[in-house]
């Protein structure tokens, strides 16, 4: 029997979350979902958004669910990620007939971002230029000492050889698995070595050097704008890209774009020991209460969640169903062009299964 913590998370997030968790439960596996008190439930019956107890059910379990947060529920968000240390953030993009792209020809996008997810801009370090620490360092560019520059702020960007080693394996291993499948077996790389040589260049060194363990793996690298133009002109020229931190956050909703937006962007986020899903959307707060969000992303997640716990048949069933409802345009959220509800969305996969 396998445990997941579900974290359903606030705004428009639940009224997707719940009813996968149906369509999940209703597939019969040996997998019981509990629900730490995480966000608003944490602060009515621990007084914390995440309490003690909430991280103690995440341990105790084998995965985790979670929806999207506005900020109540970021701090077990924090936890998943640094506590859990899931460095390797898995975005997959893969058009299915029905999704309403803006590409003219959208068939055989089928590409998976791998974002770094602990380092980079994410290190949360800010600061004052004037801060004496880091007056003595110079501007490149600026050819001025930092304190120099006149009154502002800084953000560190920290990538580490560790860190940027192990998602390059795990990027590496992705392609490779995806290879045995049929996919291309290509790893493209992207960063800005141009005008950081020494920590995006360390990026870039890292993955090259993993990539040589992978002779099986196509390797290639580009800066990242450059890949950005690539990823929207020929998006189908991609397998597997590899990505640092922020980077990676930004080009993979560009991602989701070309797919159909932001309502099919799945996500898995996987560390030595542990593994969580989420969509990688936000709340959407703006349709909160409406039950028109497209589940799509979280279905997907759910999809990425049961294939890592072991239930591949289920997973496949899952995402056979889901690409049936899509097929066949039926019961479309508003997102995707049509006029049905979460509930009816969901319903219909269910008919599917
Ligand atoms: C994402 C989100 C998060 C991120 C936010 C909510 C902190 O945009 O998962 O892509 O920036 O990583
Ligand atoms: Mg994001």
């Amino acid at each position: 029997m396998k445990t997941v913590c579900a974290i359903p998370g606030e705004d428009a997030a639940p009224e997707a979350f719940h009813p996968t968790v149906a369509l999940i439960e209703s597939l019969g596996l040996d997998l019981r979902f509990c629900y730490p008190p995480v966000g608003q439930a944490g602060l009515e019956g621990y007084g914390k958004a995440f309490p003690r107890q909430a991280r103690e059910m995440i341990d105790a379990s084998d995965a985790t669910f979670f929806g999207a947060t506005n900020g109540q529920s970021a701090a077990a968000l924090f936890y998943l990620r640094w506590g859990k240390a899931t460095y390797a953030n898995v975005r997959p993009t893969r058009y299915l007939t029905g999704y309403k792209s803006p590409l003219a020809s959208p068939e055989g996008l089928d590409l998976v971002i791998v974002r770094e997810n602990l380092e980079d801009a994410y290190v949360c370090v800010e600061g004052d230029l004037e801060d004496g620490v880091v007056a003595n360092l110079r501007s490149r560019t600026a050819r001025k000492r930092l304190g120099e520059l006149g009154k502002g702020r800084y953000a560190v960007k920290a990538i580490t050889d560790k860190g940027a080693e192990q998602v390059a394996r795990h990027a590496c291993e992705l392609a490779r698995r995806r290879k045995s499948q049929g996919h291309p077996g290509k790893l493209t790389c992207g960063t800005k070595h141009n005008m950081l040589p020494h920590v995006d260049g360390l990026f870039r060194d890292v993955t090259a050097r993993v990539a040589q363990d992978y002779p099986d793996v196509t390797f290639e690298s580009f800066i990242v704008d450059d890949l950005a133009h690539r990823l929207v002109a020929q998006p189908q020229s991609l397998d597997v890209v590899l990505l640092p931190n922020l980077y990676g956050d930004i080009l993979s909703d560009a991602a989701a774009g070309l797919a159909g937006g932001l309502g099919l962007a799945a996500s898995g986020c996987y560390g030595n020991r542990y593994a969580y899903f989420e969509s990688a959307h936000g709340s959407a707060p703006d349709i909160a209460g409406r039950g028109i969000i497209n589940p799509t992303a979280t279905i997907l997640s759910g999809v990425m969640m049961l294939e890592h716990l072991g239930f591949s048949e289920a997973a496949a069933r899952l995402h056979a169903a889901l690409e049936a409802t899509y097929a066949a345009g039926e019961a479309l959220t508003p997102d995707q062009g049509g006029s049905a509800s979460t509930q009816q969305f969901c319903d219909k996969v269910s008919t599917h299964l």
